[in-house]
């Protein structure tokens, strides 16, 4: 099939050319962000395939499908980027990749153990310990929000530091329930000293960690989110970071990412004064939605996202969204 793939990388390119050898589909790259603007670059293609911070909304939707494009293959596991009902009215397939990694408590074990601040330290020859006093994973609690794939996944890592995981989702996972209490979320934030976050950005989840729910959570806890940006306030989180209330915070994903991750922008001036004021925290780490990128990861992706366009071709689609999306909805 041919294929535009947005947002492309070098990684990308490589990765999926590697992969396609044993495809063969017609992958056209660019380096665009999907958007109302740039969905004509997909004329004459039936398919593209899309990243995090490409934007699928109803009017890239309806440029999309009315240069002809049937499918989206997104590779990635999250879909809060696309207008899954608009996409389903306009008879495009959403397709996607289902999980990866678990970066969660590589943030987690970094915040604890201030490796951050280690390693700038020991390259200045300051071998003081001061500041850098950590905790034993097995006297905490961590509280794990959506235990899908990943979710489950990082929990049963974390049960092998030993910690107690209590979690929260609307649909119990039984693996997760044998060895991790299921309960509200008030109930886990009152008693979490880790939340990590591991649900999907929907409507009902937007802010779902706000000023209110920050305020919920037990003084001097530490919060991570690997999943997506718009699930946390960023400007709530830096007010209770200022007064202490909130002790650490670990992210991957930030709900303005769009216009800052995945490009060099060393030499430019930061325009976006809360990213800049999280950077000035000893107690805050931020990766560039890094989650996915491991080799194996992404040699995953790329096989997951052509194969689900071979299957699209044959008018198959087990890794459809849409089911997914009404679950949730109704849930
Ligand atoms: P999944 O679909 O397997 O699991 C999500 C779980 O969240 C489901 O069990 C669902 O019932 C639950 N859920 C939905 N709304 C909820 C709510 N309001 N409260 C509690 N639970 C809720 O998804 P998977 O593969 O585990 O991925 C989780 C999220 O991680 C994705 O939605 C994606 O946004 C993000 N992600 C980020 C990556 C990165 O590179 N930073 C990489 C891969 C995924």
């Amino acid at each position: 099939m041919k294929v535009l793939v947005y947002s492309t990388r070098p990684s990308t390119r490589e990765t999926f050319d590697a992969a396609n050898q044993s495809h063969r589909h017609e992958l056209i790259y660019t380096e665009a962000r999907l958007a109302p603007e740039t969905a004509a670059l997909a004329k004459g293609f039936p398919a593209v395939c899309l990243f995090v911070n490409d934007t699928a909304d109803a009017p890239a939707l309806d440029r999309l499908a009315g240069e002809g494009v049937t499918l989206i293959a997104l590779r990635a596991a999250g879909f809060n980027n696309v207008d899954l009902p608009r996409a389903l009215d306009l008879g495009i397939k959403v397709v996607r990749v289902p999980a990866y990694s678990p970066h969660a408590v590589a943030l987690i074990l970094t915040l604890n153990r201030k490796i951050h601040r280690a390693y700038a330290r020991v390259r200045e020859g300051n071998f003081s310990l001061e500041g850098l006093m950590g905790f034993d994973m097995d006297t905490k609690t961590v509280g794990i929000i959506g235990t899908g794939k990943i979710g489950a996944i990082a929990a049963s890592i974390l049960k092998g530091f030993g910690c107690r995981i209590i979690v929260s989702d609307p649909y119990k996972n039984e693996d997760v329930a044998k060895f991790a209490e299921y309960m509200t979320v008030p109930q886990l934030l009152a008693e979490a000293d880790i939340v990590s976050l591991h649900c999907p950005l929907t409507p009902e989840s937007h802010h779902l960690i706000d000023a209110g729910t920050l305020a919920d959570m037990k003084p001097g806890a530490m919060l991570i989110n690997t999943s997506r940006g718009g699930l946390v306030d960023a400007r709530a989180c830096i007010e209770a970071l200022k007064i202490g209330h909130l002790g650490s915070l670990g992210l991957d994903v930030y709900e303005e990412e769009a216009d800052l991750f995945f490009e060099d922008l060393s030499d430019q001036i930061l325009q976006d004064d809360l990213f800049a004021r999280l950077l000035t925290f000893p107690n805050v780490v931020i990766t560039a939605h890094q989650a996915f990128f491991t080799r194996t990861a992404m040699d995953n992706i790329a096989e997951t996202t052509l194969k689900n366009i071979d299957d699209a071709a044959a008018d198959s689609y087990p890794n459809a969204v849409g089911s997914e999306s009404f679950r949730l909805k109704k849930g």
